[in-house]
């Protein structure tokens, strides 16, 4: 996610501003870069890399000013550089615009302009909004903004400064946070709280369309249509570490309640249910190329290895693809029956995974066409493979990858549909329902995320000493390497062993496991064409003994009298289910480990990414 600081006032605003981003740097960043108005005339200092580049250039020419906006870059449109590197001005220099979000519709909105002859000095979505405003300035910069909001289509936070109207900022929000800082005889704007709390405490949290007006003495704030809307002023008491954490305990957690976000943003402006159209503009493969696709093999390490089993239901299922999965690990040693006509699709939230890297390298040396899910763009994978759907999850802090995951199950999830219509195997009816189930995901999540108390007190349940040993997780079908993921959590967070198993293998082995000190999740889906398959399973298991954690939808009643520990989860379609079951898992884990004490960012012996064999 960008980080967005602005100000207007008494003292300098390079410093405050410059500080500011300093505070905001743990959301991760590419770029960053700041623009102050001087003599009525726009002073725009940007750099690559970390801030301290642009520290250095702010050293070497010291710079002062009233009024300043400034932006770290997370790349999503646009390869990290100068050049991409906010902020961005209009051709004429004298609008300026950070903004944190996806524009869906900026292509057609630079086609439009560039008929107007209109030059682009970037690849981004934001320099279109810069061009805009200018296009409708006519003496009043609000009045410019609201007019070119008009006319986009997508997220944003946005701060606007202009020559003309040197003593004020302009900043709106659709779906990205924007926060104004309320000083005296001085204003702020940030996209989050920490690079505010050394100034004031007093913030005013704006909504999906407020555009506010913002002086040295004065705040506005209008709508699109220019009515007065009124925000009150919230007192903040969170220290600086809290605030990095959004009032989260931790990292882990924040990112677990950002999925809905995360999930929308991954979508945005690539699916649309009504019409019944994907449109992924990162993805250039032919249509005939797709149409003779002879197989897919997916690869990834840990969960993104869990992502791709996931991906060989959608794969196989909605595009009839035969597709492989393989632990990087594995694939870069074995060999693999690799031709031309074979797709590599490898799966890292970093983009740095050594293994997942190595094979990537490997299916190019043998003449694959390569796609990555990635979440970090300029990562070595982003770079190296001929095609990436970047997951716009933001960074991933918390070791264990979770909001990274259902961003990586929302990637193959749209990919598959696109291929699926594009190689005639779903019809447009078809289309349109699942593309509306993967719509829907982010407010069920949302939902349930309301209750997430609930998982927290069956956590203190089986956190306690006796139940300590081993857990076994069972799931069917698109649904077992939920089971898998449940597993990695609890073992990488908590340190308790646990083991992820296909249910309907139970009986060749791990059922000789089960006693009363084994706790079982099991998750049974009501709409699943195994369903009946896991009620079996579970009774297997209750008869041997085990203490169920049932993990089913709400209102599946007849499951209730299977186990006195369920977790009710909005019911989905079992395709796109996976994005739903594994929260629940993801919180067991986390509130597992909290209980017992673990370091749940950190956890022993990880790293965030494995760079290494
Ligand atoms: C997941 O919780 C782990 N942190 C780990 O398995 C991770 O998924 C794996 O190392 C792959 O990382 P990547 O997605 O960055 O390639």
């Amino acid at each position: 996610m960008c980080g967005i600081v602005g100000y207007v006032g008494k003292n300098n605003a390079v410093d405050i501003i410059f500080k500011g981003l300093k505070k905001l740097e743990y959301r991760g960043y590419d770029s960053a870069g700041i623009a102050i108005i001087i003599d009525k005339k726009l002073e725009i200092k940007r750099s690559v890399g970390k801030l301290c580049n642009l520290g250095a250039m702010l050293d070497k020419n010291p710079i002062s000013a009233d009024i300043g906006i400034g932006h770290t870059r997370w790349a999503t449109h646009g390869r990290p550089s100068e050049e991409n590197a906010h902020p961005h001005t209009d051709p004429t220099k004298s609008v300026v615009v950070v903004h944190n979000g996806i524009i869906e519709n900026y292509i057609e909105l630079r086609n439009k302009l560039k008929k107007g002859i209109q030059e682009f000095q970037s690849e981004t979505d934001t320099e279109v909004i810069a061009h805009l405003v200018k296009k409708h300035y006519k003496n009043n910069l609000l009045s410019a903004v609201q007019k070119t909001l008009c006319e986009l289509k997508g997220s944003y936070a946005l701060g606007i400064v202009c020559s003309e109207e040197p003593d004020k900022i302009i900043c709106a929000r659709q779906d990205a946070p924007l926060i104004i800082g309320v000083g005296k005889g001085e204003n702020f704007i940030a996209s989050d709280i920490p690079a505010l709390l050394p100034y004031t405490r007093n913030m005013i949290f704006l909504e999906n369309g407020d555009i506010a007006e913002i002086t040295a003495e004065k705040i506005i704030i209008k709508d699109i249509k220019n009515n007065i809307r009124n925000r009150g002023v919230k007192n903040i008491r969170w220290d600086a570490v809290q605030a990095e954490k959004d009032g989260y305990k931790h990292f882990m957690l924040k990112e677990i309640f950002e999925q809905p976000r995360t999930i929308e943003d991954t979508f945005r402006g690539r699916i649309y249910p009504d019409e019944g159209r994907v449109y992924i503009e990162e993805i250039e493969l032919e249509e005939k190329y797709i149409k003779d696709i002879s197989n897919i093999y997916v690869v990834g390490c840990g969960t993104a290895y869990h992502a791709g089993l996931v991906s060989k239901f959608l794969f196989e299922s909605f595009a009839k693809i035969p597709t492989e999965v393989d632990i990087a690990s594995e694939f870069r040693y074995r060999e693999p029956i690799l031709n031309e006509k074979t797709l590599i699709i490898v799966i890292s939230q970093s983009g740095e995974t050594a293994d997942t890297l190595a094979a990537l390298r490997l299916a190019r040396s043998k003449g694959c066409r390569t796609i990555a899910v990635c979440n970090v763009v300029g990562s070595s994978i982003s770079r190296e493979a001929m095609n990436v759907i970047y997951t716009h999850c933001g960074p991933e802090i918390g070791v264990a990858s979770t909001k990274a995951f259902t961003g990586q199950l929302t990637a193959v999830y749209i990919l598959a549909l696109d291929w699926g219509c594009k190689r005639g195997k779903l019809t447009n009816k078809e289309l349109r329902k699942y593309l509306k189930e993967l719509w829907e995901i982010p407010l069920k999540i949302s939902e349930f995320l309301k209750n997430a108390n609930d998982v927290c007190n069956i956590a203190k349940i089986f956190a306690q000493k006796k139940h300590k040993r081993d857990f076994l997780y069972l799931g069917r079908h698109i649904n077992y390497p939920i089971a898998l993921e449940g597993a990695l959590k609890l073992k990488e967070l908590s340190y308790i062993h646990a083991e992820g198993y296909a249910a309907g293998e139970m009986k060749h082995g791990p059922i000789a496991l089960i006693d009363e000190s084994m706790p079982i999740v099991a998750i049974v889906i009501k709409k699943s064409k195994v369903y009946t398959k896991m009620i079996s399973n579970i009774e297997e298991a209750k008869a041997r003994g085990g203490t169920i954690i049932l993990v089913s939808d709400k209102n599946n009643k007849e499951i209730a009298a299977k186990s006195e520990h369920i977790i009710y989860i909005p019911q989905t379609d079992e395709f796109v289910s996976p994005l739903m079951t594994v929260i629940p898992l993801q919180l067991l884990a986390y509130y597992t480990s909290v209980l017992l004490g673990c370091d749940v960012d950190q956890p022993r012996n990880l790293a965030k990414s494995v760079t290494v064999e």
